[in-house]
């Protein structure tokens, strides 16, 4: 039996945000070059994807590409960005099929032209597309989006289009680059490391967070069910008692 025909439809994150890590170390096991185990990721990706899309999830958010994931080395850098040209390029017609809209976070201004070019194109291509929404985060880091936000806050300001007593939780989140997009509910790290790295600081106030020791390109559709089924046995509060939520 499959950890999926446990899973409970109504109780489905709406949104799943995950740190895909361990890609370097999955490929130095093997004697090979890092690169290999992006694009082994890749493969991963491609079950997550189907997985969340299959059971009806409406947002899954993937850290793709961090701000601080620049000062790797170069050639590892551009690998990274041609597997991202290149999985977007061949998995267009596979996310029209499954009805997938393509969304983008980040500090996309400093992608390779060619990057941004795909990336936009497929973004229009999936953009009325109504099932899974997938955002890839390229180029983000939270600290960035949050400094980001203040300046635009700031610049309102200055022109005096926002007063600083209207600066609201929702005037802040819809300054920030995932506008529009709803927190997620469970947020999953791969690779046994158990941080957050910069990735969804704001968004993440609540989210339960779920740690697995394997690595990303040993993530199948069967450890995702088993990460959703974990997250449906917690209970969430948010600062209320249990006996108020069942109350309710
Ligand atoms: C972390 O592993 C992974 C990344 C920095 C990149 C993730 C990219 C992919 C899975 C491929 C392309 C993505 C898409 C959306 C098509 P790491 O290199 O930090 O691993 P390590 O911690 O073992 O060194």
């Amino acid at each position: 039996m499959s950890f999926k025909d446990k899973i409970i439809k109504e109780k489905l994150p709406n949104h799943l945000a995950i740190i895909m890590d361990g890609n370097g170390r999955w490929a130095k096991m093997r004697g090979e070059h890092r690169i290999i185990g992006h694009q082994n990721g890749v493969e991963a990706v491609k079950q997550t994807v189907e997985g969340a899309a299959e059971l009806g999830i409406s947002y899954l958010t993937l850290y793709a590409f961090s701000t601080e994931n620049w000062n790797r080395p170069k050639d590892e850098v551009m690998g990274l960005m041609s597997l991202l040209v290149e999985a977007i390029e061949n998995e267009t017609p596979t996310l029209m099929k499954n009805n997938v809209r393509l969304q983008a976070i980040g500090d996309l201004g400093s992608l390779p032209e060619e990057v941004r070019a795909k990336l936009n194109g497929t973004i229009s291509t999936t953009a009325s597309n109504s099932g899974l929404t997938l955002v890839l985060a390229l180029s983000y880091s939270s600290r960035w989006e949050i400094v980001n936000a203040v300046k635009n806050i700031a610049g309102e300001i200055a022109k005096g289009e926002l007063s600083p007593d209207q600066i609201s939780n929702a005037v802040f989140e819809n300054h920030l680059t995932t506008k529009g997009i709803p927190d997620p509910e469970l947020l999953i790290r791969t690779s046994g490391e158990n941080r957050i790295s910069n990735f969804l600081l704001w968004q993440i106030a609540y989210s339960e967070l779920y740690f697995t020791e394997l690595f990303w390109p040993d993530f199948t559709k069967e450890e995702l069910y088993k990460a959703l089924l974990n997250y449906q046995n917690r209970e969430r509060r948010f600062g209320k008692t249990s006996e108020q939520l069942n109350d309710n």
